[in-house]
């Protein structure tokens, strides 16, 4: 397992399944959670599905662990038929891991912005998602987003540009404390307060292996897993949030992808108030409507969520009104002065 890393209940993905001419199905698996690679050979004769092959990797994986406390010394599990007993391997790594074969630079230019850090110095890493782990870095609670595969590449780079647009545009503070506030406050964005250079495999050395956000709160896809969930939102953080994604556009910067997996709520500290941000920036999603109205939408997935919305039918109009201004005519000034409650005629063009 890579160094600095928490042991997670293995989340296995297929990434090929090859048949070879003596029936034997080999299938590169990799364990999203633990960050490693498997290969898994099955001779028999009835094609096993993904599904099958992803659980039978994991189950393995898992027994070993809980065996061990640690993780297997192999990378290659074999089984003769699909309800036979297993044997394991240990192959050269480059003959089953998928090495990542672009590399982003960062930090030598003048225009790089961001201040850089190294991947050892993340500690604790746990799993969050396909392309997140958390982690502390210097003592502090922090998200890292990485390259995990080379379609990460672009992403990640194209984020960083993001942020970098919307540093120019706040000009120059007194720090990089400083800045990321204003980031958070002005535009409700997530800031990146450090990329991460990679000083090991799967990364070319020197080279971006991602970056460090603060951890901000869970997003609003995991606040609503469980049907029963009431999703705890307000009125005047959705007004927040549309305040930022209006900052955004007079800035000349797109999100591309406002959906409430994209949208974290920050519990509420000392005198901050909890409030609604934005992650994953940067790269215009596939049929994306425009920042405006994905952003009335999600207004209305929350209005049909929020306890505190769904209980108050006056600020459940508001927040529908809001929305309506902005999916019909991206006009954040009304959606604005809807959700103020100050005024609700299409017309108003309210400085808030
Ligand atoms: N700063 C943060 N604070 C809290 N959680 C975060 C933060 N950044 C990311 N996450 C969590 O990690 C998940 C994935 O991050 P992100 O949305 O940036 O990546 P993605 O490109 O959508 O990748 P994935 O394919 O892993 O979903 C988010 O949905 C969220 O749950
Ligand atoms: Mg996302």
């Amino acid at each position: 397992m890579e160094p600095n890393r928490i042991w997670h209940d293995p989340v296995v993905e297929i990434f090929s399944n090859l048949i070879t001419p003596t029936v034997c199905y080999s299938a590169e698996a990799y364990d999203l959670a633990n960050r490693r690679w498997y290969r898994l050979d099955v001779t028999e004769a009835e094609v096993p599905d993904d599904d099958w092959l992803a659980e039978t990797v994991a189950s393995h994986v898992r027994a070993y662990y809980d065996a061990h406390q640690q993780v297997p010394p192999w990378n290659t599990i074999n089984m003769t038929a699909r309800d036979s007993a297993a044997s394991y391997e240990i192959r050269a790594d480059d003959l089953v891991s998928r090495p990542i074969t672009k590399f982003l630079s960062y930090g030598t230019e003048p225009t790089d912005k961001l201040p850089t850090t190294s991947v050892d110095e993340l500690k604790q890493l746990t799993y969050i998602s396909r392309s997140a782990d958390r982690c502390v870095w210097r003592g502090r609670d922090c998200v890292f987003k990485r390259i995990e595969f080379d379609v990460d590449i672009m992403p990640i780079a194209q984020e960083i540009r993001a942020r970098e647009a919307l540093i120019e545009a706040i000009g120059p503070v007194g720090s990089d404390a400083d800045l990321n506030v204003e980031m958070t406050n002005r535009f409700s964005v997530v800031p990146i307060l450090a990329v991460v250079i990679g000083n090991r495999q799967p990364w070319k050395p020197g080279t971006v292996a991602g970056f460090l956000m603060p951890f901000c709160g869970s997003d609003l896809e995991i606040l609503t897993r469980n049907p029963a969930d009431e999703l705890p939102i307000t009125e005047a953080q959705l007004r927040g949030l549309v305040r930022g994604v209006r900052e955004l556009g007079r800035c000349g910067v797109k999100h591309g992808d406002i959906r409430f997996w994209n949208t974290v709520l920050q519990p509420g500290e000392g005198s901050q108030e909890a409030r609604l941000l934005l992650i994953d920036l940067g790269s215009v999603a596939p049929d994306y409507d425009g920042d405006a109205k994905a952003l009335g939408t999600l207004l209305l997935w929350c209005v049909a969520r929020a306890c505190s919305l769904k209980a108050d039918g006056a600020a459940k109009a508001r927040v529908v009104a809001a929305a309506a201004a902005l999916r019909a005519d991206e006009d954040f000034d009304t959606a604005l002065a809807c959700l103020s409650g100050e005024s609700r005629s299409a017309n108003t063009n309210t400085k808030a």
